[in-house]
């Protein structure tokens, strides 16, 4: 990782309508909450942003299915999602909403100054129309056949079946989502973007800058678009929900136009919070910006909001890295909202309370990060069971219950280091670079196994060395040091995963958090003599009971 001042980490705005489930967790959030609890730990100034997308078709549509208006919906699902990223452990410095007052003026703001600077351009065309509803339809508010796999609800924006992004002039068979009736065309006026002009740009700046560095499902969306030569793109909407486009009724600003904006104006929303200049995290030229998105951002993320800064043109750096995972699937099915098929964080929290750690721990284990993965109960359970419980919970507690029993608790000094005592000092040495490395290279289902060999490497030597089994009291505390010396390295690296079992570590060896570069330093990261707390279990075991329970929920559906 090159040196660098500062890095602005994004995660995208969840749309607020309906609640997050482990999809979300697995492909966003959690990777960039570890990448971001690293940069922590290495003191590296970091800002991780998020908030709410409370625009657009998904947030209207789900008000008419529930009978509410958009205001309501995003107020309620505002507060569910901002409380369930909290209570998962998802640490973001700031987690704001696009409905504030801040984001309104700041998208109100950039339009503006596109405007005046001719960089956006106004046309008349022929758009589709509900005559029974009265309104224009465009992205979610349409669906046919998709013309390339052919599903049959593909929506006007995109086919959630094949991924490909559509225009609704795309679709075969068109419907409005509102009434179902078939939609007239109509003309209507609006703003463009025209992504043409940035063609030469975005070529340059991606197919050469970052060919190489790219993950290859990024990288491969980007350049088919711009293999498809780019198209002037509409950035207004006639609907009457979102930010109002400026001396225009009826109209207002696309979604995907304001909310990637939403990252600058939740970081300007901090930052008055806080008292200090925003302006470092966006325009500096050595602050990285890292965005963390989902497989259907890829677009919007890598043409559109680079786009928009390019021709804002007032200094903002584009994003250094965005990061995609691929799907993650539930019981072999791919996850659906409307259809409920979905693990919600929200129920899992309460299913099993003060188990943050344990669904942390499956979904960075399964991350979809190359290729689809799955989900699955029985493997949760057996993922908990048999490496949270019996290898990581079962080394420490073995090894803080062995030193109560022989040293009442208090770090033993070392005798006589055997030559394998000494290698394995050597060698835990190591992992906080090995795992570090990993992050840094966004590879985190590795570096999880990683340190999860660190835990195998402790269970092993004190299953081999047998310390109960010894007759001289010195070989005791040797083995017993060495032990700990791993558990103290394993509460050192694990915060990033998992931060509650680091937590509790932490506090039952009474120990501090150390800087991540520093910890290879430190001679002994329990010293002898250093009293520990009385031992308590990190992990509980899943019962039958309870994966039955969650099986059952499933098959209501
Ligand atoms: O897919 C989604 O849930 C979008 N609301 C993501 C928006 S990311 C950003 F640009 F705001
Ligand atoms: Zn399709």
């Amino acid at each position: 990782m090159k040196k660098s001042n500062k890095y602005t980490v994004t995660a995208a705005l969840p749309y607020a309508n309906g609640p997050i489930h482990i999809g979300h967790l697995a492909g966003v959030y959690l990777p960039a909450d570890v990448f971001v609890r690293y940069l922590r730990r290495k003191k590296i100034d970091v800002i991780f942003i998020c908030g709410s997308d409370e625009h657009g078709a998904p947030i209207a549509i789900q008000a008419k299915k529930e009978k509410k208006t958009p205001q309501e919906i995003v107020n309620k699902y505002h507060y569910m999602i901002k409380d369930c990223f909290h209570d998962f452990g998802i640490q973001f410095d700031h987690y704001s909403r696009t409905s504030t007052k801040i984001h309104h003026e700041i998208s109100t703001y950039f339009f503006e100054k596109l405007y005046e600077k001719k960089k956006i351009f106004e046309k008349t065309s022929e758009q589709y129309y509900d005559q029974e509803a009265k309104q224009f339809l465009a992205d979610r508010y349409i669906y046919g056949t998709c013309p390339n796999c052919k599903n049959k609800e593909a929506y006007g924006d995109q086919c959630e079946t094949c991924g490909s992004s559509l225009n609704p002039e795309d679709l075969i068979d068109p419907k409005s989502t509102i009434s179902g009736s078939f939609p007239v065309l109509k003309k209507t006026r609006h703003w463009y973007f025209p992504l043409n002009q940035y063609q030469k740009f975005l070529e340059k700046w991606i197919l050469i800058h970052h060919k190489k560095d790219w993950k290859v499902n990024v990288y491969g969306q980007a350049k088919s678009w711009l293999d498809q030569g780019l198209k002037p793109r509409a950035i207004t909407r006639d609907l009457n929900w979102g930010i109002p486009v400026p001396k225009d009724t009826g109209k207002v600003l696309y979604v995907w136009f304001e909310a990637p904006i939403g990252y600058i104006s939740a970081t300007i929303e901090w930052a008055i919070q806080k008292k200090i200049d925003w302006k470092p995290y966006w325009k500096d030229k050595t602050t990285k910006l890292i965005q963390f998105i989902g497989k259907d951002n890829i677009v919007f993320h890598c043409i559109i909001f680079p786009v928009i800064l390019k021709a804002y043109n007032s200094r903002y750096i584009l994003p250094d890295k965005i990061l995609a995972n691929e799907f993650l699937h539930l019981e072999n099915k791919k996850i659906s909202t409307s259809k409920n098929w979905a693990v919600w964080v929200h129920e899992y929290l309460k299913d099993f309370p003060n188990q943050q750690d344990t669904l942390r721990y499956i979904l960075i284990a399964n991350m979809p990060e190359k290729k689809d993965n799955n989900f699955n109960w029985k493997d949760f359970q057996r993922k908990n069971n048999t490496e949270l419980v019996a290898i990581l919970g079962n080394f420490v507690n073995r090894s803080l219950t062995l030193i109560q029993k022989y040293n009442q608790g208090i770090v033993p000094y070392p005798n006589m280091l055997s030559i394998k005592d000494k290698k394995i000092l050597n060698k835990i040495k190591n992992y906080p670079k090995y795992i570090g490395n990993l992050i840094e290279s966004y590879q985190f289902r590795e570096s999880l196994a990683c340190l999860m060999d660190l835990a195998r490497l402790g269970n092993k030597y004190l299953t081999e060395e047998e310390p109960w089994n010894k007759k001289k009291e010195k070989r005791v505390s040797t083995i017993l040091y060495v032990s700990l010396q791993i558990v103290g390295m394993l509460a050192q690296l694990s915060e990033p995963f998992l931060p509650y079992t680091a937590k509790k570590l932490l506090n039952m060896l009474r120990l501090k958090t150390f800087l991540w570069n520093k910890i290879k330093n430190i001679e002994e990261i329990l010293c002898p003599g250093h009293v520990l707390g009385k031992p308590k279990f990190l992990f509980r075991k899943i019962t039958n009971e309870s994966i039955e329970k969650q099986m059952k929920k499933l098959e209501k559906i």
